[in-house]
């Protein structure tokens, strides 16, 4: 087992191949079905609670396209993928696979240019997701979905419509069952106004699929706390909160370095009188070991369903190859074609992860 590829890793490839067929989202097929069997974890919350400092600190890069108004229009599915030793990190996009990104402004630039390309300069929204993966020694994995911020009013040269459709948007990602949904919330508000916390309750009533983020603790008034938030008193959910303490916009017109920034942040836990007794348990490197560790226990639960739909994909594309006659030169029955091949080595390797996952396993 110990030379297997990780269940995160792998899932994202399943991702990716359902992407390059055009079945996120909508259609009937095999595949689609197995997009929406797959975990993975949604970011959500209000305008400006946080959601790319969160997403950057996870990472530990700064790479986000960030401005006021509406930032992120189109879904951004984020591929962190675990590298050992000192290997430089990396990053590439979906749409231009060969071209590696060393340089993480251009990444930004590039999510960017590319949410214009779906949406002209518009500042329209778009559900056709940009898929971005990024490799390094200092990420765990996991898979984030960043989504534009739930928002309340239109800013100029948005049409009205906009708040609605962001909603609705998100609400595709987190009403799925098999989302994880990270729920972002800015500690400076009354948690009873949170845009993330509203939307969450409303599709996981009983928070089993729920975390919740608080933001902004270094920006609460002067002889409050959290702690009813935190300890779970002021909202209920099943997983346990993670307070969070990102760069300051002061910090990022510094170019505050993020790495420095995550040790700044466990020091302002440690040595907190209010969140002391909780340091172990805050902060967003905390925060991204705990959705690893629970993305990989969702995906184990779930092997035995993505095994059945990728058979049944299989003979779906088997059947979709026979009408378009094989062999075929043409792009398209290429592609399917690889991700058939694709397919045949993941139902391989489930079942080798299913009889690790139980000793003398019966089949
Ligand atoms: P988004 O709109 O939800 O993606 O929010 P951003 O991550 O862009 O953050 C909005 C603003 O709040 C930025 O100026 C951040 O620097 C600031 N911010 C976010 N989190 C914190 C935090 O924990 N503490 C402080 N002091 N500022 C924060
Ligand atoms: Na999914
Ligand atoms: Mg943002």
């Amino acid at each position: 087992m110990a030379t297997m590829e990780s269940l995160i890793g792998l899932v994202n490839r399943i991702q990716r191949a359902c992407t390059a067929l055009g079945d996120y989202g909508g259609g009937d097929t095999a595949f689609s079905s197995l997009w929406d069997a797959l975990p993975s974890v949604a970011v959500v919350g209000g305008q400006s609670s946080g959601k790319s400092s969160v997403l950057e600190s996870i990472v530990g890069r700064d790479f986000l396209p960030r401005g006021s108004g509406i930032v992120t229009r189109r879904p951004l599915v984020l591929q962190l993928h675990k590298t050992e030793g000192r290997q430089e990190e990396y990053a590439e996009f979906g749409h231009m696979p060969r071209r590696r990104f060393t340089d993480f402004s251009l990444v930004r630039k590039e999510i960017q240019d590319e949410t214009d390309r779906i949406t002209g300069k518009s500042k329209q929204i778009s559900p056709i997701p940009i898929h971005l993966s990024i490799y390094s020694p200092n990420v765990v994995n996991l898979t984030l979905i960043d989504l534009p911020g739930l928002t309340k009013v239109a800013v100029e040269g948005q049409p009205e419509s906009i708040v609605e459709d962001i909603e609705k948007m998100v609400r595709t990602y987190v009403e799925k069952p098999n989302s994880i949904i990270l729920a972002i919330s800015p500690a400076n508000q009354d948690i009873a106004t949170s845009d993330a916390m509203k939307l969450a309750r409303e599709v996981d009533p009983s928070g089993e699929r729920t975390f919740g983020v608080l933001t902004k603790l270094d920006l609460m008034d002067k002889g409050t706390d959290a702690l009813d938030v935190l300890e779970g008193r002021a909202y209920r959910l099943q997983h346990p909160w993670v307070g969070i303490v990102n760069r300051s916009q002061a910090d990022i017109n510094k170019n505050t370095d993020m790495i420095y920034a995550r040790r700044r942040e466990q020091e302002y836990f440690a040595t907190s009188p209010d969140y002391g007794h909780l340091a172990s348990k805050m902060g967003s490197e905390y925060l991204a070991k705990l959705l690893s560790q629970h993305l990989e226990s969702v995906i184990k639960a779930k092997i035995p369903g993505i095994i059945s739909l990728i058979n049944k994909g299989i003979d779906e594309m088997e059947a979709e190859l026979d009408h378009l006659g094989r062999p075929i030169a043409i792009d398209a029955g290429a592609q399917l074609y690889t991700i058939l091949e694709l397919c045949r080595a993941f139902d391989k390797i489930f079942k080798e992860h299913l009889d690790g996952g139980r000793p003398g396993g019966d089949r």
